[in-house]
This record gives structure tokens, C-alpha cells and sequence, in this order.
């Protein structure tokens, strides 16, 4: 049985942020040495894969997500002999690496565009989506970019327009056209053959638009302090067929380097996400779930949730589950659901069925630190100001000790810390036995030890007033999960046979108990059938 599930399946992943996980050098951003330097922090927390932002040479305008050469390392992080002993010490701790992929656009600064924006016959000129504008130089139609603006700019030197999903420092590429994808699949092969064990796969839905370039539709439910992007339903921008295709092509490239995963971000309803998983082809091993992200904090959405997902998933072959609770883009969960939740948060990702992602910081608590206007560095924000759009606040540098730059650098931060380093960091949470960070190592251990907890079958999940439940199973052993959202303690009637308390949110507490359990405020526990 042990071999019958992959790493990817039974392992936990860990997302590294680079600039904000630890400098090595002190000019404030981190690096591939400071990744190095604090394996053993991933190794202690008992995580199997580290996922690595994108590392490569760019002019930063997206930090990094605007990648100007594929096949080296940004002198900020290091080279790429720094990179090769990384992949050496992440291999030595059994631990796996996973690098992100970049395939809708480049940077404007890419030598690929370079070429193509020189002339109309330039050999690279299809590489990218050049069109006309309109006969009265208006923009060729009304799609809107991600970061606020046209989707479309108009470059002097041709006068035609280029398409942009997000800034127009990130042109995007052409995939209908046979030598990008060519290009592009060779950028795989370049990581796989230094070691990589995967990639997660970045704006996968964004790939490829409708070759008719029609206007997108108006949203009705847009409304004013939205995202200036939704004011459209992304109906020919996003989520085309043809996309799969092209997805269906990089996993059978993954494939035929062994147990490789392919990890695919499209934020998109549950339906429309599993079509990622592939069809008659395989797609994407995990097409990233971010709807614990989306949905709203009780118990009988997130219940729905999952077997609404759980469904989806049934049927289809080797489609596995995943979850995450926050990312780099995304507003931090501690802050979302306040502390004393973000615990009971930690034993729903850890306990449900699927591969979960931790997001840098989550295993100590970090919460979202407000960024004054002068310090603001996303290019979202700075766009599309004031309306809570910008992810600096998720990306300030990881809290290591109580130091004056929180053991991340020796220099000045790139984004400012945290004001609670100081108590909140990863060598007081370690000495606390009650800490978020001793929470996260209880979980992953216990989830290493039952196996129900990682490859076990899902049993329902509902809604009991506030308490969220659920039960898995494997190989005659049955675990329920309850877990309490709300600040009142509440009574949970777990059948009337014994139950073993394997852990408890609260850290506190194991003991047997019959029938009822009492849950304690914002608490949630593990139980095993006695
Ligand atoms: C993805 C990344 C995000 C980036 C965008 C454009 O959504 O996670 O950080 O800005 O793609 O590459
Ligand atoms: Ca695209």
C-alpha cells in the first residue's frame, strides 16, 4: 500500500516567497543561500516539498513573476551554482523542490520581445499578440488588464498593440504558436535536468485567449471598489479549451522524468477547475484549490464546500484532492478568520483529504501587515489604489527571532516587519508548547502517522450549528475531526462508542471520552474511535 500513493500525495508543500524568507547577504532581500540556511526550519516542521517563487532574472515589476531569461538565476538570489547546492540540500533532507513556471507572458524585457517588438516581419513578431487598434486608434478591444488599465498597449515602434493580462511589463506569449510552446517545454526540460521535482504553473487559465478577440461581456455584479479586471466576464480571455492542450504537453514532457508533479494555479469556479485535471490526456496532477481562500468563514459554507469539491473530484480518474489556505496574493488567513480561528484553520488544511500547501508564516500566525502609502511596493496597489488590492501586506519577511530585523537580514527589509516580531517568530514559538508553531508540528506529525489523515477516504462533512465535521477512514481505522467555529463552547455527540482525543487545537488535551465531547471556544479536535 505504502507505494501506491505518490510524494505529491502524501506530502505536505511549502511555499517560499524568496525575497521575504531569509536574506544572506544583508542588502534586505531574500535568497537562494538564506533558502538554504533554514531547510531545517521546513525539516522541523515535518513538510515534504518546498515551492520556491520565481527566482529567475526580471526587472521586478511584477517581482519576478515578469521573467526577462529562463534559464538563470536573478543576481538578487544568487546563481546558478547557489541554485544547484540548494536543489543538493533540499535533496539531502528528503525534502523535494518545486520552481515556479511562468508560461502566459515574459517581460517586456525578454530578449523574445525585444526581437518581436522590432518590426512587423521580425521572425519573433507572432511570438506575442500583436493587433491592430481601431480605424480610430482606439485599443483593439475592451479587455482589461489584471493590474488595472487596458490590456492593451500601443508600442511606437510598429504602432500596433500588444496584449498584456497583467501589466505591460508582461507581454503576453503566443501559444498557438508551435516554436513558443517548443521554447517554452524546453524551459522545462533546462529544471528538470538540474533536479527539480515539479513546478507549480503559473495564470495556467490565462494561457491562451479566443483567436476572435472579442470583446468580453459587462459583469452585472461588478460593483464600484472591485477589482477594475471583474467589471468584464473574462469569457474570451480566460479558461479557453485549447489551453489543455498545451497543459497535456508539459505533463507528458513531466512524465517522462519519474515522479514528477505539476501543480497548475487557475483560480476558477470548482467545475471549470477540473477540466485542469486533464480529460482523455492527463493535465496537471493538482490544479491548486483556492477555495478556502474565497469562501466565507462558517461552518455550513465550508462544509458545502468540500462536498461540493469532494463530488466534483468523484469519477474522474487520479484526481486529487488539494487545499490551501493563503498565498502570496492573497490576504493572510490569520488576518481573514483572526487568530484563535486561523488554529482551527490549520486542523481543517491538515486534516482534510488532499494535498495541502502552507504559505510562508502561516505556521507562526503571521497576519497581514499594513503597508504605509510611502513603503507600498506592488505595482497592483500603486495601479488600482485604496482598494485593498495589494499583497505586500502578505509578503513581509518571515519573523525568525525577536532581533531587530526579525533574523531575516542584517540590512535594511525590502517590505517593512512586522511590529509583532518581536513575540510572534519561529524561536519563541518553538520553545512554547501551546504555539501556533508547535500546533503546526502536532498536526503534521499526527498527519504523518494516520495514514486516514493523508491518503484515508473523506466521510461527509456537515455543519452542526457551529461545529464543522468530518470523518476519515483507512484500513479499519476511523478519524473524526470537529472542529468549533465559533467563541462559545459546544457540546458534540460523536456516537456513543469511545473515542480517543488525538489532539486538540488547544494543545492540552488527550483523553477518552464517550458520546458527548465538550469543544472548548475556537477549538477543534481529532478523535479516534477507541
Ligand atoms: C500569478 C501570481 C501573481 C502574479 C501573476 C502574474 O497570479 O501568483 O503573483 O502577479 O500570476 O504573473
Ligand atoms: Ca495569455
Amino acid at each position: 500500500m505504502r507505494n501506491a500513493h505518490h510524494w505529491w500525495q502524501r506530502g505536505i508543500v511549502y511555499q517560499v516567497y524568496p525575497r521575504s524568507f531569509q536574506d544572506s547577504n544583508g542588502d534586505g532581500i531574500g535568497d537562494l543561500k538564506g533558502i538554504a540556511a533554514r531547510l531545517d526550519h521546513l525539516v522541523d516542521l515535518g513538510v515534504d516539498a518546498v515551492w520556491v517563487s520565481p527566482i529567475y532574472p526580471s526587472p521586478m515589476a511584477d517581482f519576478g513573476y515578469d521573467v526577462s531569461d529562463h534559464r538563470d538565476i536573478h543576481p538578487l538570489f544568487g546563481t546558478l551554482q547557489d541554485f544547484d547546492r540548494l536543489v543538493e540540500a533540499v535533496h539531502a533532507r528528503d525534502l523535494k523542490i518545486i520552481l515556479d513556471f511562468v508560461p502566459n507572458h515574459t517581460s517586456d524585457q525578454h530578449p523574445w520581445f525585444v526581437e518581436s517588438r522590432s518590426s512587423r516581419i521580425n521572425p519573433k513578431r507572432d511570438w506575442y499578440i500583436w493587433r491592430d487598434g481601431k480605424p480610430d486608434g482606439g485599443v483593439p478591444n475592451n479587455w482589461v488588464s489584471e493590474f488595472g488599465g487596458s490590456a492593451w498597449t500601443r508600442d511606437e515602434a510598429t504602432g500596433q498593440f500588444y496584449y498584456h493580462a497583467f501589466l505591460k511589463q508582461q507581454p503576453d506569449l503566443n501559444w498557438r504558436n508551435a516554436q513558443v510552446r517548443a521554447a517554452m517545454l524546453d524551459v522545462l526540460r533546462f529544471w528538470l535536468d538540474r533536479g527539480v521535482d515539479g513546478f507549480r504553473v503559473d495564470a495556467i487559465h490565462h494561457l491562451i485567449e479566443a483567436e476572435h478577440l472579442r470583446d468580453n461581456p459587462l459583469n452585472p455584479d461588478w460593483r464600484e471598489g472591485q477589482s477594475p479586471a471583474r467589471r468584464l466576464i473574462r469569457l474570451y480571455s480566460l479558461d479557453q479549451e485549447e489551453t489543455h492542450a498545451a497543459i497535456a504537453e508539459m505533463r507528458a514532457l513531466a512524465d517522462r522524468y519519474g515522479d514528477r508533479v505539476l501543480i497548475g494555479e487557475a483560480s476558477l469556479p470548482i467545475e471549470q477547475l477540473m477540466a485542469y485535471y486533464g480529460d482523455d490526456t492527463p493535465g496537471f496532477h493538482l490544479p491548486f484549490n483556492f477555495h478556502l481562500i474565497k469562501s466565507a468563514w462558517e461552518p455550513h459554507v465550508i462544509a458545502a464546500l468540500i462536498e461540493q469539491y469532494e463530488r466534483a473530484l468523484d469519477g474522474g480518474r487520479e484526481r486529487w484532492p488539494n487545499w490551501v489556505l493563503g498565498n502570496h496574493d492573497k490576504p493572510r488567513v490569520a488576518s481573514r478568520v483572526g487568530p484563535a480561528q486561523a488554529r482551527v484553520a490549520a486542523m481543517l488544511l491538515l486534516t482534510l483529504r488532499g494535498t495541502p500547501t502552507i504559505y510562508q508564516g502561516e505556521e507562526i500566525g503571521m497576519e497581514d501587515v499594513p503597508i504605509p502609502t510611502q513603503a507600498v511596493c506592488d505595482p497592483w496597489e500603486k495601479n488600482v489604489p485604496g482598494l485593498g488590492l495589494g499583497r505586500d501586506p502578505e509578503r513581509t519577511p518571515m519573523q525568525w527571532d525577536a532581533t531587530e530585523n526579525a533574523g531575516f537580514t542584517r540590512g535594511e527589509p525590502w517590505l517593512p516587519l512586522s511590529s509583532d516580531h518581536g513575540v510572534l517568530n519561529v524561536q519563541r514559538q518553538r520553545a512554547e508548547p501551546s504555539s501556533m508553531l508547535s500546533l503546526y508540528r502536532a498536526l503534521i506529525a499526527l498527519r504523518r502517522r494516520e495514514p486516514a489523515l493523508s491518503i484515508g477516504v473523506h466521510v461527509k462533512a456537515e455543519a452542526v450549528g457551529p461545529v464543522l465535521t468530518y470523518r476519515r477512514f483507512h484500513e479499519g481505522r476511523w478519524l473524526s475531526v470537529a472542529l468549533n467555529f465559533s467563541g462559545e463552547p459546544q457540546v458534540f455527540r460523536n456516537g456513543a462508542d469511545a473515542h480517543d482525543i488525538l489532539l486538540s487545537t488547544h494543545l492540552d488535551r488527550v483523553e477518552r471520552c464517550n458520546g458527548a465531547v465538550e469543544l472548548r471556544a475556537n477549538e477543534g479536535i481529532v478523535m479516534a474511535a477507541a
